[in-house]
C-alpha cells in the first residue's frame, strides 16, 4: 500500500510545487431498506472502481486553472458522475481531512463528505453511466457494505480486503467514524476481522 500520512487542514500550498493537489468527496444518503430482509443498510456510501482496478472516491486532481479547490474538486465530480453531480456541490464546509503521499508521486489530498437525500443519490447513480468518464477513468459506483454477516466476514470486513487508491481506505474509515456512520465499536471489530 502507498505510504500515507494525515495533514495539517489547508495543507498544499506551502508544500511546495513539487506536490500535486487532488480532491475526492464520500457522497452517502440515509437508507431504511434491510438486506435479505432483516440486515439494515443503514446508509448508502458511494466509493467508485477506478481505470486501475483499484477502489477510490470521486474526485481527482486540482488543476492550475480551477479558482479553488472545492471548483476543481465540482469540476472532476461533472466529469466522473455527469449531470446529476449538480446535486452534490461540494463547499468548504464538506472539508473532513487532507492527506500526504509521497510515493509513487507527491500528493496532497483533500478529502470531503456530502450527505445526500436517498432521491438525490439514487438520480445520481442512475445518471452517472453517462457521465464523460464513464468506462473510462470511472468503471463504476459501489456502495460499500456497513455490516457484518454471521460468518463474521462478509459484508465490510470483506470490503476492505480490496486494493484501494492512494489514501481512500483510510479516508473511508475516517469518515464512517466521524460522520456516525456506524458505532466505532462495530467499524473496529470491522477492521480487525478483515485483517485476519
Ligand atoms: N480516491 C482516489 N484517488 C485518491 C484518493 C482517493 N480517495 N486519495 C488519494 N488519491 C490519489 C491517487 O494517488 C490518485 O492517483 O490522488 C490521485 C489523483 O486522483 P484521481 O482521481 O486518480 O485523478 P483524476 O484527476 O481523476 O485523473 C485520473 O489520470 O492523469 C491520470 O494518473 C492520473 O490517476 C490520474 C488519472
Ligand atoms: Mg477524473
Ligand atoms: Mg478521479
Amino acid at each position: 500500500m502507498a505510504a500515507v500520512r494525515k495533514a495539517a487542514p489547508g495543507a498544499g500550498s506551502e508544500m511546495g510545487p513539487e506536490y500535486k493537489r487532488a480532491g475526492h468527496v464520500l457522497l452517502h444518503a440515509p437508507s431504511p431498506s434491510k438486506l435479505f430482509g432483516r440486515v439494515p443498510i443503514r446508509h448508502v456510501v458511494l466509493m467508485q472502481m477506478r481505470f486501475d482496478g483499484c477502489l477510490g472516491f470521486p474526485g481527482g486532481f486540482i488543476d492550475a486553472k480551477d479558482g479553488s479547490l472545492e471548483e476543481g474538486l465540482n469540476r472532476e465530480l461533472a466529469e466522473e458522475l455527469g449531470p446529476g453531480a449538480s446535486a452534490c456541490y461540494v463547499t468548504e464546509n464538506d472539508f473532513i481531512s487532507s492527506w500526504v503521499m509521497e510515493s509513487p508521486r507527491k500528493i496532497v489530498g483533500h478529502f470531503y463528505a456530502k450527505r445526500l437525500s436517498l432521491g438525490d443519490l439514487e438520480q445520481l447513480e442512475g445518471g452517472a453511466v453517462h457521465a464523460k468518464d464513464h468506462g473510462l477513468e470511472v468503471m463504476g459506483l459501489v456502495r460499500v457494505p456497513l455490516y457484518t454477516l454471521r460468518d463474521g466476514f462478509g459484508g465490510l470486513p470483506a470490503f476492505l480486503c480490496n486494493n484501494f487508491i492512494g489514501s481512500a481506505k483510510e479516508q473511508l474509515l475516517e469518515a464512517l467514524g466521524c460522520l456516525g456512520l456506524m458505532p466505532q465499536n462495530k467499524l473496529e471489530e470491522a477492521v480487525r476481522a478483515s485483517q485476519k
